[in-house]
C-alpha cells in the first residue's frame, strides 16, 4: 500500500460556531478539534500530517504546529478547493492520502485503520460512511448495484435524497496519482457555488475507478461539530470516553456526570474521584488519593494518598500524603512535599514548603520556602509586594510562626525560631531566636468598671 500521509481540512471559515475563535481551535477535553483529529491519525501509521488552513490562519497555526505542517488555502471556495490546496503540499507523495475534516473530534485510529484496510489494490478511494439517525446537515450517499455512485449535499438534495440516513462523513482515504487526477475536474455548480470534496467519488467512478465504503457502525465516532450544541455533545462523548478509559485503569469516579477531565489527565489507581471534580490539562494524580468533591486541578501533579478537598489547584506540584483543603487556593509555582497540610483559606502562590509542613488555616504564603515541620500559625501572611516588587520570604526548618503575624518581605526567619502571635515582623530572626513584634500588654485595674459608670452617667 506504501506510505501514509494525512489532509485534514481546517480552514473552513466555521460561521456556524459564532465565535471569534476559529472552530477547528475550539477545545474538546482540552485539546482543539483537529488535534485530535491528528492524533487519531498518527495512530494509524500516518506519516506526514498536513492542516490545510486559511490565510491569516497564524493562530491556528501556533495552537497546531506540533501536530503537523501547514497548507494555505486562500480563499475558502469549498472542501475540494481545500484538499487541492493540502495536495499542492504533497506534490512529491505517492502512497495513500488520508483526508479527514477538521471539525469531527472523536475520530480513532481504528476509522483511519479501517478505511485503509478497505484499500485493495484496485480500489482508487475509500470512504468512511455511517448510518444517521439524524442525517441532517450531511452528504447522503447514493448508490446503484455497482457501488457509490455520488454524493449529494443537504442544500442540494430532493425532498427524496434527504430521506437517505447513509451518509458522508468526510473521512476518505485516496490513492495520491488518483485523487491528484480527480480534483482539477471538480466544478462548483451547486446550491453553495463551492467545489465540494463529495464530488471527487463521482469523478473518480466516471473515470473508471472503484470506490469502497467503510461503513462505520457507531456514528458517533464520525460526528463532526458545526455548531455550538455539537461541540457541548462532542465534549459529553469524548469525556465519557476518557472517563470510562480512567475508571477501567482502577480508579472509583462516584459520579460520572460531574466530573470532567482533559485528555491527558492520568490517574493513579484506587484513587477516588468525588462529584465535581475538574481535572484539566496535564494534570497528573497519584494512587490512592481522594479527590474532591469539589475540586478543580489544572496542570498540576498530585503524589500518592494525598486527600483534596473542596480547593482549586494551578500549575502546582504536591507530594504524598498532603491534606489540602477545605477552600484551598493553590496557584502557580507551588511545590509541596510530602506530609503537607494546607487548611481552609490559605492561598499560596510560588511557594516551596517542605515536607510536614503545615498552614491549617487563613493564610496567605506568597514567594516563599518553608522548611521541613515548620508550622505556620493562623492568619499568617507574607506580605512580599511593597506595591513596586515582588520579594521573598525565607523561613528555616521546624520554625513556629504563632497566629496573625505579617512577614514582611525580604526576610528570612533562622531554623527552630518561634514567632510571637500578633507579630509583625520587619527584619531577619537568626535561629533558635524568639521574635516579639508587637506592642506590650497593659492592664489598668478596675478600668473597665470606671469606663461603664461613666458611659451610665453621661446616658442618664
Ligand atoms: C461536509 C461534507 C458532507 C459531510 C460533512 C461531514 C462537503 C462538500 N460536504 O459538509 O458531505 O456529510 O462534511 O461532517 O465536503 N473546509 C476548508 N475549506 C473550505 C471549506 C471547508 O478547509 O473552503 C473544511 C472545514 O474546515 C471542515 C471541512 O472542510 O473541516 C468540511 O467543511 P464544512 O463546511 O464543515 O462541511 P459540511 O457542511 O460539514
Ligand atoms: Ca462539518
Amino acid at each position: 500500500m506504501g506510505e501514509v500521509a494525512g489532509l485534514i481540512l481546517a480552514a473552513g471559515k466555521g460561521t456556524r460556531m459564532k465565535s471569534s475563535l476559529p472552530k477547528v481551535l475550539h477545545p474538546v477535553c482540552g485539546l482543539p478539534m483537529a488535534a485530535h483529529v491528528a492524533r487519531a491519525m498518527r495512530q494509524s501509521g500516518t506519516g506526514r500530517i498536513v492542516f490545510v488552513i486559511g490565510a491569516g490562519g497564524e493562530l491556528v497555526r501556533e495552537a497546531l504546529c506540533e501536530y503537523g505542517e501547514f497548507a494555505i488555502q486562500p480563499e475558502q471556495l469549498g472542501s475540494g478547493d481545500a484538499c487541492r490546496a493540502g495536495m499542492d503540499a504533497l506534490a512529491d507523495f505517492e502512497g495513500v492520502v488520508l483526508v479527514a475534516p477538521g471539525d469531527a473530534p472523536l475520530a480513532t485510529g481504528a476509522v483511519f485503520q479501517a478505511m485503509l484496510d478497505r484499500l485493495e489494490s484496485d480500489v482508487a478511494a475509500v470512504l468512511a460512511t455511517a448510518n444517521m439517525e439524524d442525517p441532517t446537515g450531511y452528504g447522503r450517499i447514493l448508490r446503484d448495484d455497482k457501488g457509490v455512485v455520488r454524493i449529494v449535499e443537504e442544500v442540494d438534495a430532493s425532498p427524496e435524497e434527504k430521506g437517505i440516513r447513509e451518509v458522508c462523513t468526510s473521512f476518505y482515504a485516496f490513492r495520491a496519482d488518483a485523487l491528484r487526477e480527480a480534483l482539477p475536474k471538480l466544478g462548483c455548480d451547486n446550491a453553495k457555488g463551492e467545489y465540494y470534496l463529495t464530488d471527487v467519488v463521482s469523478i473518480l467512478r466516471e473515470s473508471g475507478y472503484r470506490v469502497e465504503t467503510a461503513p462505520i457502525r457507531d456514528s458517533e465516532l464520525l460526528m463532526g461539530v458545526n455548531d455550538r450544541w455539537q461541540l457541548a455533545i462532542a465534549s459529553e462523548a469524548m469525556r465519557r470516553r476518557l472517563l470510562k478509559e480512567i475508571a477501567l485503569s482502577g480508579v472509583t469516579i462516584e459520579d460520572p456526570t460531574s466530573t470532567y477531565v482533559d485528555v491527558d489527565v492520568r490517574v493513579g489507581a484506587d484513587t477516588v474521584l468525588h462529584p465535581c471534580t475538574v481535572l484539566r490539562g496535564r494534570t497528573v494524580i497519584g494512587e490512592r488519593c481522594d479527590i474532591g468533591p469539589a475540586v478543580r486541578i489544572e496542570n498540576s501533579t498530585v503524589g500518592d494518598e494525598t486527600t483534596i478537598l473542596m480547593s482549586h489547584v494551578n500549575e502546582a506540584s504536591i507530594g504524598r500524603t498532603c491534606r489540602i483543603g477545605p477552600f484551598a487556593n493553590l496557584r502557580p509555582g507551588c511545590k509541596l512535599g510530602e506530609g503537607v497540610k494546607i487548611g481552609n483559606f490559605v492561598e499560596a502562590k510560588n511557594a516551596e514548603l517542605d515536607d510536614g509542613v503545615s498552614a491549617a488555616h487563613l493564610t496567605y504564603l506568597g514567594d516563599v520556602h518553608v522548611g521541613p515541620s515548620t508550622n505556620i500559625g493562623a492568619g499568617t501572611i507574607t506580605c512580599n509586594y511593597d506595591g513596586f516588587a515582588k520579594h521573598r520570604t525565607e523561613i528555616g526548618a521546624g520554625v513556629f510562626v504563632g497566629s496573625n503575624t505579617t512577614l514582611i518581605a525580604p526576610l528570612t526567619i533562622g531554623e527552630g525560631a518561634i514567632v510571637a502571635a500578633g507579630s509583625v515582623i520587619t527584619h531577619d530572626v537568626p535561629p533558635n531566636a524568639m521574635a516579639v513584634g508587637r506592642a506590650r500588654q497593659e492592664n489598668k485595674e478596675g478600668y473597665a468598671e470606671r469606663w461603664r459608670n461613666k458611659k451610665q452617667s453621661e446616658r442618664e
